[in-house]
């Protein structure tokens, strides 16, 4: 059978509401002439609220990883030294495009599904004063893990070494304090908790990383934040951009500044404690601790072996996971609970699982039970029950 709507719970690209893919559907306009300059000066100012930063916000056209490489290129130079906080694999892959561009890449692993030590990250850089940046995953979502940027911020705040995140599953669904944290900067893309659809990706940077962005020597061209600094002056964007994701976004940004931004943020924490609590009715292991536990993205390690079957089978309903990624691959299927998502799409997954594991409604009735709670006003995430979507 088709599904006209689907339950697209993966951790992105996440569903793009109706009136968000409405919106980029509008006609193309030209991008050097006045109505794209206002959109594009508009969505960049409504991204700092979200951001929580005075500092500047590049827009590129790609996604999350294009920003991700932009910052490798135009902070670091060949031979400088890096440190990478690997959990999982959008660690890893910090990792990998440090060594594309020549750095000398330390490596402090953390346990796939639990969060980095920020003191053990303080102790790497007083042993390695030379270390010019520290490169993180705020949400991992391969496993599901939200590290404590706070506690990374300050541990590398000491050192001077510059702080790059990752915040491409977190950004618009986590809080993320980008100046009271000092992190120089963020990275994320528009497809997950933004809720617009992939091919846009953002970064801010602080004055510190402003100012390196002119000193480094690597070599850029497409992804050169001189250039793109230089045309933000002009509020223009140095090529073509994707023009019709800024349009969706100007409507997204929309929904999110109605619901309010707390109300989002306790959205999601409720999301998440509702998809834990159904999961744990039906006994099955949960990859991450409630410590670790991440408000987008949730891993469950199931004792069955064939997940791929499974997703299948739950595809066929019309509920669409992920599966593991990695050296996680074939143990873990993973659901994603962030942008567009509400308390009753929780439900209908839930049920959907245990359809097909014969939970007899024991996962829906947990999740159940940790929604009334919050419109009682007694979950963590209580002032959530202001959002819309509760
Ligand atoms: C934490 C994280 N970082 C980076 C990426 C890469 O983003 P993209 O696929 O948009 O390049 C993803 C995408 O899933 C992600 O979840």
């Amino acid at each position: 059978m088709a599904f006209d709507q689907k339950q697209m719970r993966i951790p992105g690209p996440t569903p793009v509401p109706h009136e968000v893919a409405a919106a980029s559907a509008r006609p193309m306009v030209n991008h050097r002439g006045p109505v794209f300059k206002k959109v594009m000066m508009d969505v960049l100012e409504r991204l700092k609220p979200i951001f929580q930063t005075q500092n500047t916000i590049l827009a590129l056209t790609g996604s999350g990883t294009s920003a991700m490489e932009a910052s490798v290129a135009n902070l670091v130079n060949p031979d400088d030294e890096v440190l990478v906080l690997v959990g999982g694999t959008f660690g890893e892959r910090w990792a990998k495009i440090c060594r594309a561009y020549q750095a000398k890449v330390h490596v402090l692993d953390y346990t796939w599904g639990e969060g980095a030590d920020p003191a053990q990250i303080a102790d790497f850089l007083r042993r390695n004063p030379r270390t010019v940046a520290v490169f993180a995953t705020h949400n991992e979502s391969s496993t599901g893990v939200l590290n404590d940027l706070e506690g990374i911020g300050a541990a590398v705040r000491e050192s001077g070494a510059l702080l790059v995140v990752d915040a491409v599953s977190s950004l618009g669904g986590v809080e993320l304090k980008t100046d009271a944290w000092g992190i120089d900067v963020v990275c994320t893309a528009s497809q997950k908790c933004l809720m617009a659809p992939p091919g846009l990706a953002f970064l801010s940077l602080s004055q510190r990383a402003e100012q390196r962005v002119f000193e480094v020597s690597s070599p850029r061209f497409y992804f050169d934040l001189r250039v793109y600094l230089e045309w933000l002056k002009k509020h223009e964007p140095p090529f073509t951009p994707n023009i019709s994701c800024f349009f969706a976004l100007e409507k997204s940004l929309s929904l999110i500044e109605s619901e309010g931004l707390g109300s989002v943020f306790a959205r999601h924490l409720l999301l998440r404690d509702m998809v834990r609590a159904g999961l744990q009715a039906l006994d099955l292991p949960l990859l991450v601790e409630d410590k670790w536990a991440s408000p987008t993205v949730t891993a469950v390690k199931p004792g069955f072996s064939d997940i791929g079957r499974f997703l299948a089978a739950l595809r066929e309903t019309g509920v669409e996971l992920a599966g593991g990624q990695g050296r996680l691959a074939g143990q873990i299927f993973r659901i994603g609970h962030m942008g567009s998502a509400a308390p009753v799409d929780m439900l209908a997954t839930l049920a959907a699982i245990e359809a097909q594991l014969g939970g007899g409604g024991k996962a829906v009735s947990a999740a159940e039970q940790v929604w009334n709670r919050a419109r009682q006003g007694k979950h963590v995430g209580g002032q959530g029950s202001e959002g819309h979507f509760i």
